[in-house]
């Protein structure tokens, strides 16, 4: 049950009965969804994390025995279901053989958090959640919760194009007002999510705050298109981590002139301080490895080898 190949659109879910519901030493897919040849989402059941886990927060997965560490976002949690949900964009080795392997019944082999410090839901009146690409997924915990705690929020999504959209309706349901952009005009407004942020400020006088998630490259444009009127801009940062408790050094990002780790002081900081050139040039440092660990994959799938795979519950 539940291992079908996965085509893009098709959603899978195993029943109830099939998972070991009290066992909370395994982490099992109990939902697939996939957005696009790239990104797709699973939805893991396990309680503890679904009730410890706090909007901003991430976890580091594990797929296999021998597979490396990757932090993703907690997209979603739902504590009645005791599920927490992750959106994945497949762009190297693990995110891809992950594409391959977890589909319902599967399990991940191990996944720690909830970590970092969850986002601060302040007393911000009127709020700006920007989701750019993947970014939608984990804003939208942000978003919610800023509803939840009584705020008029204001949502901006962006998209490459209209294929790419994902989770519009389950955003508009937490939004007073919604602008979703695309870069080639496809859906809703034409170009970037800054195209947005600037059609909210020339509406708005009064934003307390703009809560910018997406890649690098947007944060940095989306707290710069906020600098001039000085609204307070929080943005997610994504450097490299590796143990994510602190310890390992990887996840240095520079912000206000000072050293921070994003893992344990993070991921959420200031927009306006954080050093982008910085923080893009770090994620660059293992391209090349980057780059050869994928094709070692792809030949060992040529080959028809067995790789290690999710395990099946
Ligand atoms: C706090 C945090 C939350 C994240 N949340 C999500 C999410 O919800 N969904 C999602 O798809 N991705 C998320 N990422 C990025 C994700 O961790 C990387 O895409 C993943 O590790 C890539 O691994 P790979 O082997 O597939 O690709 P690789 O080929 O190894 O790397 C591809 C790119 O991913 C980045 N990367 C590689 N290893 C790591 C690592 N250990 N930590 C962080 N970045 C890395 C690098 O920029 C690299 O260029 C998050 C990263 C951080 C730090
Ligand atoms: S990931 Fe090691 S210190 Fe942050």
């Amino acid at each position: 049950m539940g291992s079908k190949p996965n085509p893009r659109g098709v959603l899978h879910e195993i029943s109830e009965p099939a998972l070991g519901l009290n066992d909370e030493s395994v982490f099992e897919i109990v939902r697939r969804e996939d957005f696009s040849d790239v990104t797709y989402l699973l939805e893991i059941r396990h309680q503890t994390l679904a009730k410890a886990a706090k909007p901003g927060q991430f976890v580091i997965v594990i797929t296999h025995e021998l597979g490396e560490r990757i932090p993703l976002t907690i997209a979603d949690f739902d504590r009645d279901k005791g599920t927490i949900t992750l959106v994945v964009q497949a762009v190297g080795k693990t995110t891809k053989e992950m594409q391959r392997t977890c589909q319902p019944g599967t399990r991940l082999f191990s996944v720690v958090g909830p970590m970092g410090t969850p986002s601060q839901i302040g007393d911000a009146r009127k709020v700006v959640c920007v989701g750019g690409g993947l970014g939608v997924a984990p804003v939208f915990p942000q978003a919610r919760a800023c509803k939840e705690n009584g705020a008029y929020v204001i949502g901006v999504i962006g998209f490459r194009s209209k294929e790419l959209v994902f989770w519009e309706d389950k955003f508009r349901e937490y939004c007073d007002e919604f602008i979703i952009c695309s870069d080639d005009g496809s859906v809703g407004l034409k170009g970037t999510v800054t195209e947005g942020i600037k059609a909210a400020m020339e509406k708005h006088t009064d934003i307390d705050e703009v809560i910018a998630i997406g890649p690098p490259i947007m944060m940095k444009a989306c707290a710069e298109t906020t600098r001039p009127r000085g609204i307070k801009t929080t943005v997610s940062l994504n450097p490299i981590m590796v143990d994510g408790t602190g310890m390992c050094g990887g996840c240095r990002v520079k912000v206000g002139g000072r050293m921070r780790f994003a893992c344990v002081d993070g991921p959420d900081f200031d927009g306006h301080q954080v050093d982008f050139d910085d923080l893009m040039n770090r994620l660059r440092r293992f391209a090349e490895e980057e780059k050869m660990a994928v094709e070692r994959w792809s030949e060992t799938c040529r080959a028809g080898e067995a790789a290690p795979t999710a395990t099946r519950a």
